[in-house]
């Protein structure tokens, strides 16, 4: 039976591409934001994931204003990056792990998720970034896990409520444990946290609301989503929406998780940055 072993959050700025580019690692500016990994993968060298399901938002590479899908999960063989503008360094495609994405889709169809299977489909810095961050060496990587991706629309409202986010992780969770191969599975969270880039509020962070957020999805997620959307967007900035992507990967944890480390670093680029490692415990 499959297994998930825990969740990895990360904010994904394109920026950081560029840092790791540019191997800027001690450079005073990144340092304290990259210091927040080498735990990380010690973790992963140790927990040695088969598969890692990484739950990101689309800004527009794989899915435009024209058509977005509220819920989209990748089916392919192969997920390609593509030039998103950004001047980050284009990536080698992502190894997917068809035959499981299907099995996920299907258990969460019958779960009474409406989702949109993307037998093709090119994955932006949104997706790209967390996988530099926590496997440096991608594909050199003798362990480097398949890829699923997972985008919610928080782009284009109406977005998710905060409540489905969660619920989607639980119903997420359900297909991921009825997987009757034995393997060994993590979930990410990227985006977030705070921030605006464009509008009269550009550039705003809100720490205090970061720091509960980060408090509160480790042991009382729901509390969070008593917070609408427009009042997410009001505390985090038009791009804060972006915790979405953290609340449905917790929901994939099952209730009890353990903390094992966490970056708080404000701002990089426009952004509160925020990372968390959250362990399984059911
Ligand atoms: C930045 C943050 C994002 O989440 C993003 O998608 C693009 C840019 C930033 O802070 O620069
Ligand atoms: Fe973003």
């Amino acid at each position: 039976m499959a297994r998930i072993l825990g969740g990895i959050t990360t904010s994904h700025i394109p920026a950081v591409g560029n840092a790791i580019a540019n191997k800027l690692f001690d450079d005073p500016y990144w340092k304290p934001f990259f210091d927040a990994y080498p735990p990380i993968h010690d973790w992963l060298a140790r927990v040695k994931p088969d598969v890692v399901i990484n739950i990101y938002n689309d800004h527009g590479l794989g899915f435009f204003l024209d058509k977005m899908p509220t819920f989209a999960i990748g089916a392919a063989h192969e997920y390609r990056n593509e030039d998103e503008g950004w001047g980050i360094p284009q990536l080698p495609p992502f190894p997917g792990d068809a035959a499981f994405s299907w099995h996920i889709i299907e258990g969460m169809v019958a779960d009474e998720f409406d989702i949109t299977s993307c037998q093709e489909l090119a994955v932006d810095h949104g997706f790209t970034v967390p996988m530099q961050l926590f496997w440096p060496k991608l594909g050199q990587d003798p362990n480097f896990p398949r890829a699923i991706p997972i985008s919610a629309n928080t782009v284009q409202h109406p977005i998710p409520t905060l409540h489905r986010a969660l619920e989607f992780g639980r119903s997420l969770r359900k297909a991921i444990l009825s997987w009757p191969r034995d393997i060994r599975v993590v979930v990410l969270g990227t985006g977030g946290l705070s921030h605006q880039l464009d509008g009269q509020r550009a550039g705003f962070i809100n720490t205090a609301f970061d720091k509960y957020c980060m408090e509160k999805i480790v042991s009382a997620p729901d509390e969070l989503t008593r917070i609408s959307r427009m009042e997410l967007v009001e505390k985090a900035g038009a791009q804060g929406t972006e915790f979405l992507m953290w609340l449905m990967m917790r929901g994939a944890l099952g209730e009890k998780v353990n903390l094992l480390t966490q970056n708080y670093h404000v701002p990089i680029s426009n952004t509160g940055a925020g990372t968390m490692l959250l362990e399984c415990a059911d």
